[in-house]
């Protein structure tokens, strides 16, 4: 039976573990002409052209010989309702929030205007090869109906939540411990595990949370135990001296969320860019995430992440990249690798293409526990994937003239070029559960 079957011919390119700690010949899997077959949107085999073409009868192949077919990118921190106030001016975390993003989230209080916003955001990942996001919304419940049917319309795996936010933010953006507990549940029974999509439970940051906030956000995690915590950590200095203020009773910023019950195998932290060793440790023994967001972290002036600490072998942490979008400049995993590579310089590190690739794609599923549904080609998970254009543009077309490599060594190089080169203009296509979900090609 051919019915629901596809078969997709390029070289593919994944990453089968981590290469921060296998080395990267075992790390990545690369099949310089090969085919993936797609089956009712989940991968059903792949292999090389020549092995894998007899076996195929009649099945349709698309074929993308000369470009490059990852797994979809996987952003693990982002907030929709900030897509329209990117390259807000001149502010760091505690004056951008309030000059800019408090203003802005208000006008999600507006259901027909978040809708709106979702459907280009989501187009907006598309065109950039990311196929899954964690994402905030704004604290409106409506601003989270609006985002999961836009997400459920494109058969997307995305995870998404409420803000719980009751002080120290304006009244027209403020809700209560109680009213965003019931709320945030109600949305919980509503949304989490229907088709594809996932709940996670979203306080902004200790800064706008009481005490009582923390905990009752605590109580849902235990209410629904598969559920994510998603909120943000150390990112900035002034941050991190405010809540050592605001919660003197705690030995630090992660201690807050530890003691509130916040700090678990589901709960990602973005940035995390002032942790201490410590905090990196109490991370790696709850099996807590982190997502990395270069772009945002150089934007906002917050500072160099240390991913050598979060990557270290014997208190490792997971650790995904977030684009953090609106702080973030660019929609583009490509972009947000590029900007992590120098991150990496800065810390006289060096952040290889492949370990590039695995934050993009398996890391990212690892940090978010969805390692066996996405992240790399293997048999049986779903088929979210990305067709790169290696000569992209005339610059890259130049850089890379001889097309797809025969090497693993030499794949790492055109990789790398993707990585400082490619942004939004090297993705040719994005398929969302094995069909064409984004195409730059003309139809
Ligand atoms: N900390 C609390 N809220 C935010 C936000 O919206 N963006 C970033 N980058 N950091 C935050
Ligand atoms: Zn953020």
């Amino acid at each position: 039976a051919t019915g629901g079957t596809v078969a997709i011919r390029g070289a593919l390119l994944d990453c089968i573990a981590d290469p921060f700690y296998e080395p990267e010949a075992q790390a990545v899997r690369y099949i310089p002409d090969g085919l993936l077959v797609v089956q009712d949107g989940h991968i059903a085999a792949l292999g090389s052209y020549e092995e894998v073409s007899p076996t195929l009868g009649d099945i349709p192949i698309s074929d993308y010989t000369g470009k490059l077919i990852t797994p979809g990118f996987i952003d693990t921190h982002i907030h929709y309702p900030q897509t329209g106030m990117m390259a807000a001016y001149g502010e760091q975390l505690l004056e951008w929030l309030n000059r800019y993003t408090f203003p802005t989230e208000g006008k999600f209080a507006d259901p027909a205007y978040a809708r709106s916003v979702a459907e280009l955001f989501l187009d907006e990942l598309l065109r950039n090869g990311t196929t899954t996001a964690l994402v905030f919304a704004a604290v409106f419940p409506a601003s989270v109906d609006a985002f999961f049917e836009a997400a459920e319309a494109r058969h997307l795996r995305m995870i998404s939540g409420k803000v719980m936010m009751d002080r120290n933010a304006p009244d027209f953006l403020s809700d209560t411990a109680q009213s965003s507990y019931k709320e945030s549940k109600a949305l919980i029974e509503k949304w989490h595990n229907r088709g594809r999509l996932l709940y996670a439970v979203t306080p902004r940051f200790a800064a706008t949370s009481s005490e009582a906030q923390l905990k009752l956000a605590a109580q849902l995690l235990d209410e629904f135990p598969d559920v994510y915590l998603h909120t943000h950590l150390s990112e900035n200095v002034s941050e991190v001296a405010w809540i050592q203020e605001m919660f003197p009773q705690y030995q630090g910023y992660l201690d807050v969320y530890d003691q509130t019950g916040l700090v678990r195998e589901r709960s990602l932290f973005a940035h995390g860019v002032q942790l201490t060793d410590a905090e990196f440790q109490r991370l790696s023994e709850a099996k807590a995430a982190i997502s990395f967001c270069p772009t945002s972290n150089l934007f906002l002036g917050s500072g160099l992440f240390r991913i050598e600490q979060a990557k270290n072998p014997t208190h490792p942490v997971k650790v995904g990249l977030g684009t953090d979008v609106g702080a973030g400049t660019s929609f583009s995993m490509l972009q947000t690798t590029n900007e992590a590579y120098k991150v990496a310089q800065l810390r006289g590190q060096k952040l290889s293409a492949f370990k590039a690739l695995f934050l993009a794609t398996l890391g990212g599923a690892r940090a978010l526990c969805l390692e066996d549904k996405l992240g790399s080609f293997d048999p049986g998970k779903e088929a979210d994937f990305v067709v790169l254009d290696p000569q992209a543009t005339p610059l890259l077309a130049l850089r890379n003239q001889s097309g797809i490599p025969g090497t693993l060594e030499a794949m790492a190089d055109l990789l790398f070029s993707l990585v400082i080169m490619g942004g939004d203009r090297a993705v040719t296509a994005t398929y969302v559960l094995g069909k064409v979900a984004y195409s730059s090609e003309s139809p």
